[in-house]
C-alpha cells in the first residue's frame, strides 16, 4: 500500500518535472514538446487521435491580424495554445451538461459563424433557449465588453460558465432537484483526458471553474476572421472612405450608403447622406457601439416584448459561402438580409419602448431611410463583403471528438 503510494507520488513529480522544465516558451505558455511526456497523456490521444496533438499545438497565440485592427477586449487573459487547445475541448464536450446531450458547439456552431440555423436553439431535456444563438465571430475585437444580447455578462470570463449553469441549455442550474456547477467540476476531475490536459495546462489535474472560464475565453477569443473581400480593399486603401479597386460599384456604393449618416426633413425621412449602419456596428471590425440601445427590434421568440437588446455580434459573416447565417437579431425574426434592411429603412417606434436608440428616431418619429431598391441591393453587396473563408473550415476551431 505504501510502496504504491510512493509510486503515484513519484510518478507525479516526474510530470511535473518534465512540464515545468519544458516551460520555456516564450509566451509564458507551457510547451511541452518531449516526446517522452507525450506519451504519457494516453487518454488525450486515445481520445482525440491526431486531431489533438500535444506536440505540435495549433496555433491560436499568434494569428496574423489586420494591422487596422485595433479593438480588442482581451484584457489579463491572453490567449496561449495550451489554454486555448484545452477550451476546444470543453467547448465540443457534452460531458458539459447534465446527460451527457448538448455542448457550447451544439448550439454554436462552426458552419454557420458559430451560429445557429434554428429561431431558439435546443438545450437539455427538452429545454429551449429564450434568444437567437449569437455568432461567435472576432469577439474579442470590439470595445463592448460585456457579453449577451442584453449585456448582463460582466466579461467574457464570466459569460462562458452561465450556459452550463441555465436550466434550459446545459442544465447544472442547482435548481429544480439538477445539480449545480460543482457536480459538473467532480464529474470533469473523474475524466482521464480532462486530468491529463489540465496536468498539461496548469501543472496540476484540478478542474475549477476559473480554470474553465479562462480557457473557454481564450478559445472563442481565438475565433477570428480577416480573410474576406473587405479586408483585402481595406488592406489597399488607406481609410474606410476611398473607394476599395477589389470592389464591384455596387459593393462600393453599399460602403458609402452602410458608412455614411443620414440627413433627414421634419417628417423624419431621409433626404440625402446614407443609411448610418456604421454608427452602431463600426468598421473595420464591424463592432457593436458600447452607447447603443435597442435597434427597434423589440419581439422576443415567447411572443413577449424585450426592450433590453442593446449588443449585437460583430457584422463580419452575417453570410457563409452558402448563404445567409440566419435567422438574425435575438428573436431570430429575419431571415432575408432584405427584411433586415427592411426594418432599418422603417423604424417604427412603438408605444412603451422607452430604450429605442435616439439615432434611429428623429422628432419622435422613427426613421425612414427612403432606400431604393438599388441601395438596398448595394448595401446588402457590401455586407456579403464581410464575409472570410478560413472561420468555415478551420480544423483549429473544429470539434475534435
Ligand atoms: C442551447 C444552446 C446554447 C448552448 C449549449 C450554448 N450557448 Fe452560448 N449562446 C446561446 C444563446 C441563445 C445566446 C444568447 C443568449 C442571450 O443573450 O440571452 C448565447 C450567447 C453566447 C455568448 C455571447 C456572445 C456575445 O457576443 O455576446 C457566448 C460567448 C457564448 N454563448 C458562449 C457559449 C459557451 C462557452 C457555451 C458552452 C459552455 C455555450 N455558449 C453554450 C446558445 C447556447
Ligand atoms: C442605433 C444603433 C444601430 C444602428 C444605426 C444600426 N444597428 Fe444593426 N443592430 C443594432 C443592435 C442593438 C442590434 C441587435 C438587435 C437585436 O438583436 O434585436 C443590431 C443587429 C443587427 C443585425 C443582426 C446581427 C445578428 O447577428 O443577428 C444586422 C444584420 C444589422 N444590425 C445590420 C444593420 C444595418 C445594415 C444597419 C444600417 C442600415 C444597422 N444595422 C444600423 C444597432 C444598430
Amino acid at each position: 500500500m505504501r510502496k504504491a503510494q510512493a509510486l503515484i507520488a513519484a510518478s507525479f513529480v516526474t510530470i511535473i518535472a518534465i512540464v515545468s522544465c519544458s516551460k520555456s516558451g516564450t509566451t509564458g505558455d507551457v510547451v511541452t514538446t518531449s516526446a517522452s511526456v507525450v506519451t504519457q497523456f494516453t487518454q488525450v490521444r486515445t481520445t482525440f487521435g491526431n486531431r489533438i496533438d500535444l506536440t505540435n499545438l495549433a496555433n491560436y497565440a499568434n494569428q496574423t491580424r489586420p494591422p487596422y485592427i485595433t479593438k480588442d477586449n482581451t484584457g489579463a487573459n491572453r490567449i496561449t495554445n495550451a489554454k486555448a487547445t484545452l477550451g476546444r475541448v470543453l467547448f465540443y464536450d457534452k460531458n458539459l451538461s447534465v446527460n451527457n446531450s448538448v455542448s457550447c458547439g451544439s448550439c454554436h456552431r462552426q458552419q454557420f459563424a458559430f451560429g445557429d440555423t434554428s429561431v431558439a436553439s435546443p438545450g437539455v431535456l427538452g429545454g429551449f433557449t429564450s434568444r437567437h444563438t449569437m455568432r461567435l465571430v472576432n469577439a474579442r475585437f470590439g470595445a463592448e465588453n460585456k457579453f449577451f444580447w442584453d449585456e448582463r455578462a460582466p466579461s467574457l470570463e464570466f459569460q462562458t460558465t452561465q450556459p452550463i449553469q441555465n436550466f434550459s441549455e446545459m442544465g447544472f442550474s442547482g435548481t429544480n432537484g439538477r445539480p449545480g456547477i460543482s457536480t459538473l467540476l467532480t464529474k470533469l476531475q473523474g475524466i482521464g483526458y480532462y486530468n491529463e490536459l489540465f496536468q498539461f495546462v496548469y501543472g496540476d489535474i484540478n478542474v475549477t471553474e476559473a480554470r474553465m472560464q479562462e480557457c473557454l475565453a481564450q478559445f472563442i477569443r481565438s475565433i477570428q476572421s480577416f480573410d474576406s473581400k473587405y479586408d483585402v480593399g481595406r488592406s489597399a486603401s488607406p481609410n474606410d472612405g476611398n473607394p476599395f479597386p477589389n470592389f464591384t460599384a455596387s459593393e462600393n456604393n453599399g460602403k458609402g450608403l452602410f458608412i455614411g449618416r443620414p440627413t433627414f426633413n421634419a417628417q423624419g425621412v431621409r433626404i440625402a447622406g446614407g443609411a448610418g449602419c456604421n454608427q452602431c456596428h463600426r468598421a473595420p471590425e464591424f463592432d457593436i457601439d458600447p452607447n447603443s440601445r435597442n435597434n427597434g427590434v423589440i419581439g422576443s421568440i415567447a411572443g413577449t416584448t424585450d426592450l433590453t437588446v442593446t449588443r449585437s455580434p460583430s457584422l463580419r459573416d452575417i453570410v457563409n459561402p452558402g448563404g445567409v447565417n440566419a435567422p438574425l437579431m435575438h428573436s431570430g425574426v429575419f431571415r432575408q438580409l432584405q427584411n433586415m434592411i427592411g426594418h432599418y429603412n422603417n423604424v417604427n417606434v412603438v408605444a412603451g419602448n422607452n430604450n429605442l436608440d435616439p439615432r434611429l428616431a428623429n422628432n419622435g418619429r422613427g426613421q425612414h431611410l427612403n432606400l431604393s431598391p438599388q441601395e438596398v441591393n448595394d448595401i446588402i453587396a457590401f455586407m456579403r463583403t464581410l464575409s472570410g473563408t478560413s472561420l468555415y473550415t478551420d480544423p483549429k476551431w473544429s470539434n475534435p471528438f
